[in-house]
């Protein structure tokens, strides 16, 4: 049986879970370690809601068996503030108002703080390549005004 370590509400833990080696990652993480932030949209890797971080790249976790995460670090957006203090993408997505009903932007916002760790100041076209996640409430526009402020920031 797999077992995976899980980072998450500002610390760093373990947990064992006996769960098939098949079973997506988001699954465990939603109900063997109670991490609900990452959401479930379609499933098949293509609307991003699901994304964390995997030794800090972006994953959608709804595709990724869980067995190919044992021994990785594992963030999910529970675990992107550090000591109390939000990540600076959390910061700009609340000063420029970017969630609407809030539903993809978990995965966006790990999609986005993953993207920093290879670009710290994206272009658009970056933006375009790289962040690929869909918002069915459309704050596309929000969402690039607030990445190229944290970029600033
Ligand atoms: S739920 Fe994983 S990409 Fe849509
Ligand atoms: S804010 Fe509603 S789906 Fe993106």
């Amino acid at each position: 049986m797999p077992h995976a370590g899980f980072r998450h509400r500002r610390q760093t833990s373990r947990g064992r879970f006996d769960v098939a080696p098949d079973t997506p990652l988001l699954w465990v993480l939603r109900e063997n370690v109670g991490l609900t932030g990452t959401k479930y949209g379609c499933g098949i890797s293509q609307c991003g809601a699901c994304t964390v971080q995997i030794n800090g790249e972006a994953v959608r976790s709804c595709s990724l068996p869980v067995s190919e995460a044992v021994g990785k670090q594992i963030t999910t957006i529970e675990g992107l503030a550090q000591n109390g203090v939000l990540h600076k993408v959390q910061k700009a997505w609340i000063e420029h108002d970017v969630p609407q009903c809030g539903y993809c932007q978990s995965g966006m916002i790990m999609a986005v703080a993953a993207l920093f760790k290879s670009k710290p100041k994206p272009t658009d076209a970056d933006i375009n390549e790289n962040i690929t996640n869909i918002c069915r409430c459309g704050t596309f526009q929000q969402v690039r005004e607030a990445i190229h402020a944290a970029a600033s920031a």
